[in-house]
């Protein structure tokens, strides 16, 4: 049996939170530390499962690692690489193992051996950019079965070379795998057509204090030239822009007020523009945003996700739920993700009114347009909606559900914890911080962490 939420909806979300630090960042930069043989010290970091495999991925291969969770501090150093096989037990568990092979070819001449990744269940996500892209710097990259499960085998026996890649598509992960392989390649790597999510751009100035000589030019151009020696490096993690905008939405359709502490405003623009657009209250301070209920919430948008600066892919299931509690029909179509969209049915069960379209209901160039996927939708609000027992089916979709068990007439049971656990740092605790009825039960026990006792915990500094 697993853990479940119990959530009574019907609390208005009132007070403050800081904002952890960026799950999509840290991740990376564990990885990119691999690349030299320097001591890493990271800064807020959050307290959340994926950190916890990538630190364990880590230390597969040989990184000695201290993370004290309570400060939010992780030191990491890889002296010599013990091994380049990350065992299939890592399959599944995120989208961080492909990015093994970016930052190992540089350093080790031995074959290197990752598992397919997994991750959330939102679409095909395939990894032919990464490989493509390696390939033209200089590996060798092959599909085996091993253990009955997928592998990749990657090698640059010859060593790696910068060369132009220019990518499809403004791929996150491909953009930060061509950037780790070419910090010890030979030569330029010039990406054209690269993403520059602000964890991009983390995690070049991460490679920056490195020793890399990196520049970001305009029209998606980042231009390598790799590191001649290493340095030990300090970095504070970026705030996490998608737990903060949730936690935003959150307040704002329960009716309530919540500032958050340490969000950066360059990060929320393509967000707050949206909130402005339907109503939602917003006070941008030197420390932080507060966002509040400023009157009844008006729909009737058209928003289109899309890599940044667009709107992001992750900001998309909270914004149906926000769009639910508004006036008029909204219009929504991803353009990220072919499938992005299988939690709404849930959501219609507890009320809201949504119509999915297989069409571009939008005027985006999208890459799923005559392909069958149901990627555009049709939110009418306001809609009141009902308790349910939910199981969640992603990351995302599972802050969705949560926000809508907090809008709710009733008590929802949730599970499928694991996979907000991977990415929302002490849920349970921060919501209960803001006035909400929630718990978490776990088999056997009842655990209620309210406020106080989430903030008299202290863990020793630990080991992973
Ligand atoms: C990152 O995933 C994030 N994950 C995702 O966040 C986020 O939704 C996504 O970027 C887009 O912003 C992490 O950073 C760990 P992509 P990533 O490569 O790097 C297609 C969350 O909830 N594509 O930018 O895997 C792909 O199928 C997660 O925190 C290819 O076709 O995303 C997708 O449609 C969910 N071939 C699109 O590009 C490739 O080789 C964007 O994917 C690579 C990608």
């Amino acid at each position: 049996m697993k853990d479940k939420l119990v959530i009574k909806g019907g609390t208005p979300l009132e007070g403050e939170i800081k904002a952890a630090g960026a799950k999509n960042a840290i991740t990376k930069l564990l990885v990119a530390s691999l690349i030299s043989d320097k001591r890493c010290i990271f800064y807020n970091v959050p307290d959340i499962q994926d950190v916890e495999i990538t630190a364990k991925l880590c230390q597969e291969i040989g990184s000695e690692i201290n993370w004290d969770r309570d400060k939010g501090i992780l030191e990491i150093i890889t002296k010599e690489l013990k091994s380049s096989y990350i065992p299939q037990r890592f399959s599944g568990a995120n989208r961080i193992p492909i990015l093994m092979i970016g930052a190992l070819l540089g350093r080790t001449q031995e074959d290197i051996i990752v598992p397919t990744v997994g991750g959330c269940n939102i679409g095909a996500r395939p990894i032919d950019f990464h490989i493509e892209a390696l390939k033209l710097m200089g590996a060798s990259i092959d599909y085996r079965q091993m253990h009955h499960e997928g592998a990749y085998l990657a090698r640059a026996h010859d060593g790696m070379h910068g060369t132009l890649i220019e990518l499809p598509f403004p791929s996150v992960g491909a953009t930060e795998n061509v950037i780790l392989a070419s910090i010890r390649a030979k030569g330029t790597t010039i990406i054209k057509n690269a993403a520059i999510e602000p964890e991009i751009v983390d995690l070049i100035l991460f490679l920056q204090k490195l020793g890399a000589i990196i520049n970001m030019d305009v029209n998606r151009t980042i231009y390598i030239h790799g590191a001649q020696r290493f340095y030990e490096v300090k970095h504070n993690v970026i705030p996490d822009r998608i737990e903060a905008a949730s936690f935003a939405m959150a307040a704002i359709a329960t009716k309530g007020r919540v500032f958050i502490r340490d969000l950066h405003h360059p990060h929320m623009i393509t967000f707050l523009n949206k909130i402005r657009s339907v109503g939602g209250g917003f006070d941008v301070r030197n420390d932080g945003i507060e966002f509040f209920y400023d009157g009844p919430l008006r729909g009737g948008i058209q928003l289109e996700t899309d890599v940044h600066p667009g709107f992001a892919t992750d900001w998309q299931q909270p914004f149906v739920v926000l769009l639910s509690q508004a006036t008029g029909a909204s219009v929504i179509h991803e353009t990220v993700y072919e499938n992005r969209f299988g939690y709404t049915q849930t959501l219609k069960e507890m009320g809201a009114d949504i119509e999915l379209f297989k069409q571009c209901l939008g005027s985006k160039l999208c890459r799923y347009s005559h392909q069958n996927h149901y990627h555009s939708l049709i939110v009418k609000g306001p809609t009141p909606l009902f308790a349910k027992d939910i199981t969640i089916p992603d990351l995302r979709a599972g802050f969705a559900y949560v926000m809508a068990a907090l809008l709710a007439e009733g008590t929802s049971t949730i599970r499928g914890t694991c996979f907000i656990d991977r990415g929302y740092e002490h849920l349970v605790e921060k919501l209960s911080c803001l006035g909400a009825d929630i718990q978490r039960i776990k088999p056997d026990e009842l655990i209620t962490k309210g406020c106080k006792e989430a903030n008299l915990i202290k863990k020793e500094p630990v080991l992973v």
